[in-house]
């Protein structure tokens, strides 16, 4: 049976002659009809969406308007990248797996009248993989990615961004998604903060609205590099909240291990010694440096030793070590859980 929710808002949607209201709806229980392994249900509500034409008030059939996100708020993308392809530390992938095992079997824990998790916080400093964490849950659930775009969504009209807001969720509820909100705190901030106006209080409330009203077939996933910033309402809505720090030493010479390996040849260097020489800050720097040492080999095209590229790129990195860019550190720690 579907939610009763989404029920009653078909019904109000018919007695308004809403008729794009009526398909939003309509899709969205076909999506948690489908959630709940009732595809027959699912599919005989598209038939009817696709085949019965309303009538307008001419007597003339209408077309029925196709459920659009009617704000450009989305970025629909398909996931590449799978959850094997990150480091992370056992807690955090621990959680993924847990929250991965609950939607693929959503309908062993319907059956005990539970549902699955299907709100995610990803905290922790920059280019340490929260979008690419958000990208392989998408990957794994086989979902595709739905990426908020916020200039399409706020505005400085009073009002227009909360209504923008419930439109975006209107259409996301169509559908199975991994929902992406990165730097969730440019949305979801501190409500009390003496300098926000009343607009502002307005779109955290209609966010927390809907966050509470998110079919669980919608996993959603918010980032931010400043969790301290977010509302705690906001905060508690999540029911996994994790941190995806800066690698440790010990983690940085087990990336740049697997990196060397990789390459193959005479390094010259110890993934600890090499870790030692670059210090990067977080996974994208390492990340860089490896793809910097690759390029040099390329275009050398077979005439460079590793060893000598590899003396280029850590001096290259060390001369950049010297441009210090404001919020990152090159402190480390191993946390992993946010709350
Ligand atoms: N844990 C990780 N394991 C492997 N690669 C990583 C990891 N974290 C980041 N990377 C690499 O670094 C790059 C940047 O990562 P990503 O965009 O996911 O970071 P982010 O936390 O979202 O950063 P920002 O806060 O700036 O948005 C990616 O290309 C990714 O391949
Ligand atoms: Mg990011």
């Amino acid at each position: 049976m579907a939610r009763s929710d989404l029920l009653v808002n078909l019904v109000k949607a018919g007695v308004r002659g809403d008729m794009a209201d009526v398909r939003s709806t309509a899709e969205a229980i076909a999506a948690d009809e489908r959630a709940k392994k009732h595809t027959g249900v699912a599919e005989r509500i598209v038939h009817a969406l696709e085949t019965v034409q309303p009538t307008g008030r001419n007597g003339h059939a209408q077309p029925l308007p196709r459920v659009r996100d009617g704000t450009g708020g989305i970025q629909r993308s398909e996931p590449r990248r799978s959850i094997n392809e990150l480091y992370l530390d056992p807690t955090s992938r621990g959680a993924c797996d847990e929250l991965i095992e609950e939607q693929r079997r959503a309908d062993v824990l319907r059956a005990h009248g539970l549902e699955p998790r299907h709100r995610v916080l990803l905290a922790g400093p920059p280019g340490n993989g929260k979008t690419s964490l958000a990208e392989a849950i998408a990957y794994e659930l086989a979902l595709p990615l739905f990426t908020v775009r916020y200039e399409a969504v706020v505005t400085s009209y009073l009002g227009e961004t909360a209504q923008r807001l419930r439109r975006l969720f209107d259409f996301v509820r169509t559908e199975p998604c991994v929902l992406f909100f990165d730097e969730f705190d440019a949305i979801g901030k501190e409500r009390g903060d003496i300098h926000e106006t009343g607009e502002i209080k307005r779109v955290v409330t209609t966010l927390l609205l809907q966050l509470d009203d998110l079919p669980s077939y919608c996993v959603l996933v918010g980032a931010t590099n400043h969790p301290e910033l977010l509302d705690r309402a906001a905060w508690r809505r999540f029911e996994l909240r994790l941190k995806l720090d800066a690698p440790s030493e010990k983690q940085v010479i087990s990336y740049f291990s697997e990196c060397l390996k990789e390459l193959g040849g005479q390094a010259g260097y110890t993934a600890k010694r090499l870790c030692e020489a670059v210090q990067p800050s977080s996974y994208s720097e390492a990340e860089e440096f490896f793809l910097d040492v690759r390029r040099r080999l390329a275009l050398g095209q077979g005439s460079r030793e590793l060893r000598s590229v590899l003396d280029d790129r850590v001096r290259a990195f060390a001369a950049r070590r010297y441009m210090p860019v404001e919020g990152v550190t090159h402190g480390r720690s191993t946390n992993s859980s946010v709350s």
